[in-house]
């Protein structure tokens, strides 16, 4: 059977949430209908969190704070958003889910992993993705990227990879390509360092059995 929870995940920069959009255009002309979200955020309550987590006015947070924050916005979008949209057999796109925890909070911040699979336990029941997509490029690459992204948006430059570090971020991929080699099964990881339609490509190759899945099925409902 095709994955029907799949997560993006990868450095801020890496296009992650570009290729999201993008495959889920692909998929809509094909036929098959995608449920979006994104953490942290996705509900009313989540869009509380973020801002507090990440809005323009900066509130001194440790790793600990953050990671309540994260698994709290997390488990409001599975109870409202994830779980109902999977009951009603839809697939569902996520930018973003635990995987995010433990790469930048376990890795880059250095909070207790026992501390994060508690707070997985209590708020998701240790829930992973059916699939999750890895996109993977140098952290140096991903600054590039991001700046350039949001030169316009933001008039002083800088942003939140300024605000870390490249060190934090070299943690955090490491961090992530460490996850994805202890869950080879469920991860695939995408080489984002190279141009977009390449790695477009990647992913359309990857969540081909959507596609293809849907036809069968349309099929067999005219059979
Ligand atoms: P994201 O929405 O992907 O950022 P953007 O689209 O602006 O690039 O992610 C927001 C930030 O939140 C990102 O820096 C990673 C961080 N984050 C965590 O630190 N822990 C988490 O569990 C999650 C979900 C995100």
């Amino acid at each position: 059977m095709a994955p029907r929870f799949i997560t993006f995940e990868g450095l801020d920069g890496s296009g992650k949430s570009t290729h999201l959009r993008m495959a889920v255009e692909w998929l809509s002309e094909r036929g098959v209908e995608i449920v979006q979200t994104h953490e942290p955020g996705g509900t009313p309550l989540g869009g509380m969190l973020r801002a507090a987590l990440l809005g323009s006015e900066v509130i001194p947070a440790d790793g600990v704070v953050e990671l309540m924050l994260v698994f709290t916005s997390r488990r409001q979008n599975l109870v409202e958003r994830i779980d109902p949209a999977l009951a009603a057999g839809k697939t569902v796109f996520c930018d973003r889910f635990t995987d995010s925890t433990y790469a930048y909070q376990g890795y880059g911040r250095g909070v207790a992993m026992e501390a994060i699979a508690a707070l997985d336990r209590i708020a998701t029941g240790e829930r992973r993705p059916d699939l999750t997509l890895l996109f993977d490029l140098p952290p140096e690459l991903a600054r590039e990227r991001s700046h350039s992204h949001r030169r316009q948006a933001q008039a002083d430059g800088t942003d939140r990879l300024d605000a870390e570090g490249l060190e934090f971020y070299r943690r955090v991929r490491e961090g992530y390509l460490e996850l994805a080699a202890l869950e080879e099964e469920r991860f695939r990881v995408i080489d984002s360092s190279g141009p977009h339609g390449e790695t477009a490509a990647q992913v359309r190759q990857m969540l081909h059995g959507l596609a293809v899945d849907r036809s069968r099925s349309a099929v067999s409902q005219r059979g």
